[in-house]
């Protein structure tokens, strides 16, 4: 949630890389653009020129701060920060938009998080004559902020060393001394008239890495921030402050002790971000799900049955005392997981729970040393899912991440992790990161199968086979899906769809609802199609449509048969039904309006098929609707606030 770019470069007389000395807004305008998918209540910029701090922001998308600079530009400039907003305190207003200047227009902050002490600190700041121009939490913090940076020496007369250790110097340790005063969750960035050329961050609990540049430097929530002009990037841990200017980055904790973050080289490029001609980023990373599964399997097994998930960091002596699996996710992670409990169990014969992150620790959960938590988060930064993992952690359970963010905070705070690599998700629904996190969920099912025992050589080497062939068969079902378009279009006017699924076809069923909600704006449940005659069943008027996944005949074969009669029974009360079933299975024809056709595949990789056309579904109906499929109102893609 939200998203923030900081920029240190060279000055605009010697900017040879731009002729209008607007590197820097260049380059934080950019990574708004790629950064907007964190939020999109409001945008804004401040850059540090020859006169001063300049700021503009605006409410609502990015496009709005674009027309406010090009009628109102802002001058060269060397140094900047930009955010855009996911509301949390305060509406979407121009007023509550970031940054925040104060201290008499020299100090320019943004903000992501949410500061839980804001109000009594408000209150000491209200009682010593400050006021205040927005309801946001920020502004409390930019003002205490300037606070501190006044009342510290400019020439730091008085520190240890009688000048300012570093190169942040004043604004760097006003904000060791204000991040320690802090409460909650924040990723907080500034930058000061005073002092042109730094920009100073402080970070707890919320995401922030940096860019490492040739006489320029960068600040980003992810990488994506900055994806276009550098692959170095810096890891940082929690409770750091980081200054950056043009040629040094340093890194020190809230009381000024020096520390170091991990480089690493991010392994996607600025390419593999763009809408590659797809008029959506959804509809691309739609089409990248073959992709997404392929590269998932990738290297983690040797042909010959054997996994080698070499970066799952826990002694096999110790997995194989593992007797119960909580797998933490929220959202669409969480119908991975609930995937997932089916095969784990059926393969490992391990107890697997899938529970809410934030439901998790308050519920007093049973967890010990014996316990594997598997968390899955595509942005690896869902506060929810790092507060349930931390718990467990204490509670002494062994904790193994499946994410799709190198560098984000889950897996690093993890004993392991298994990295789906279906390149970077951009869309806020999520879609590619769906099949992968399956994909990886399978994997380690497979493996710890092995490791324990529970399947022979042969059978694990029989279902990689399998899963080897899945990214082709979902290229099918992309390929054919002129059918399932055309039916989502003609039902723009549509206002409440059912579906319904049963076993791995359940988490598939709330998995399509929960795309039509988000995307369309539509009424949609997902339910277990056994489940309908305990009461969903009165929802069926004349008209309704039901989408049903059907399992396939030749598995388990009373599930086909009874989810068949589920279709009959829905149909009989006047339900339109729309069926997704597999190839050759000519007996649902009779019982559905519309029947849609998977390749055939084994019960357990059926999800990785039949939630592509649910997926197509959503997107068409909801661009028939005139939405704007990649950025649906109120959400953002990483919910970096508890
Ligand atoms: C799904 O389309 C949503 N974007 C959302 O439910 C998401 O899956 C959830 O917020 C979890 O995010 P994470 O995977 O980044 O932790």
């Amino acid at each position: 949630m939200c998203g923030i770019v900081g920029y240190a470069g060279t000055a605009p007389a010697q900017d040879a890389s731009s002729s209008t000395g607007q590197r820097a807004l260049e380059v934080l305008v950019e990574g708004l653009r790629r950064l907007e998918y964190r939020g999109y209540d409001s945008a804004g910029i401040a850059v540090v020129g020859a006169n001063g701090i300049e700021m503009r922001k605006k409410s609502g998308k990015l496009v709005n701060l674009l027309e406010e600079l090009s009628s109102n530009p802002v001058s060269a400039a060397s140094t900047g920060i930009g955010h855009t907003r996911w509301a949390t305190h305060g509406g979407p207003t121009d007023a509550n938009a970031h940054p925040h200047v104060v201290d008499g227009g020299a100090l320019a902050v943004i903000h992501n998080g949410i500061i839980e002490n804001y109000s009594p600190l408000k209150a000491d700041l209200v009682a010593s004559g400050h006021t205040f121009l927005s309801a946001t939490d920020t502004e409390v913090a930019a003002t205490l902020l300037a606070e501190v940076f006044r009342g510290l020496p400019e020439d730091g007369a008085g520190s240890s060393e009688g000048a300012y250790a570093g190169i942040g110097g004043r604004l760097a340790q006003a904000m060791q001394l204000v991040a320690q005063q802090l409460e909650g969750a924040f990723t907080l960035v500034a930058t000061h008239a005073e002092e042109p050329g730094v920009v100073v961050a402080a970070r707890r609990n919320s995401p922030l890495v940096v860019g490492l540049g040739d006489g320029e430097n960068f600040l980003g929530s992810d990488v994506s921030g900055f994806i276009d002009y550098t692959r170095r990037a810096v890891e940082l841990g929690q409770n750091q402050v980081v200054t950056i200017t043009a040629d040094q980055v340093e890194i020190t904790d809230f009381f000024g002790v020096p520390a170091e973050g991990r480089e690493y080289l991010v392994d996607w490029d600025a390419a593999a971000a763009k809408k590659d001609g797809f008029a959506s980023f959804m509809e691309k990373e739609i089409n990248d799900q073959p992709d997404a599964v392929a590269q998932t399997l990738l290297g983690r097994n040797d042909g010959a049955g054997n996994l080698t998930l070499d970066e799952l960091r826990i002694d096999p002596a110790v997995l194989k005392t593992i007797n119960k699996i909580i797998v933490l996710a929220c959202g669409t992670s969480a119908y991975a997981g609930q995937v997932a409990k089916y095969a784990i169990e059926h393969w490992c014969r391990i107890p697997t729970e899938v529970e809410l992150s934030h439901e998790f620790r308050y519920r007093d959960p049973i967890v010990d040393e014996r316990t594997l938590i598997v968390s899955i988060s595509q942005s690896g930064e869902t506060m929810d899912t790092l507060m349930a993992v931390r718990y467990a952690r204490e509670q002494g359970a062994k904790t193994v991440s499946i994410c799709n963010t190198n560098g984000s905070t889950i897996p690093r705070e993890s004993d392991a992790v298994l990295y789906t690599h279906a390149g970077p998700e951009i869309a806020v629904a999520s879609t590619k990161a769906f099949l992968a996190q399956i994909t990886a969920t399978y994997l380690l099912g497979l493996y710890l199968a092995q490791l324990r025992g529970n399947l022979f050589q042969g059978q694990i080497k029989d279902i990689l086979a399998e899963l080897a062939k899945t990214p082709a068969k979902i290229a099918t079902v992309i390929a054919n899906s002129g059918q399932i378009r055309d039916l989502a279009r003609s039902m723009s006017e549509t206002r409440t769809v059912l579906f319904l699924g049963r076993h791995v076809g359940y988490p598939v069923a709330m998995e399509g609802a929960l795309k039509l909600k988000e995307l369309a704006y539509i009424h949609a449940e997902g339910f277990a199609a056994g489940e309908l005659k305990h009461g969903p069943i009165a929802l069926i008027e004349e008209g309704q449509p039901v989408i049903v996944v059907v399992p396939s005949p030749r598995g388990r074969d009373s599930l086909h048969a009874k989810v068949v009669s589920n279709i009959q029974e829905v149909r009989a009360r006047g339900a339109m039904t729309i069926v997704i079933a597999e190839e050759g299975d000519e007996s649902v024809r009779e019982h559905a309006e519309h029947v849609f056709y998977i390749p055939e595949t084994s019960t357990l990789l059926a999800p990785l098929l039949a939630t592509v056309p649910l997926q197509i579904f959503a997107l068409e109906l909801a661009t028939a609707k005139g939405y704007d499929v990649d950025q649906p109102r109120n959400l953002a893609k990483s919910v970096t606030v508890e």
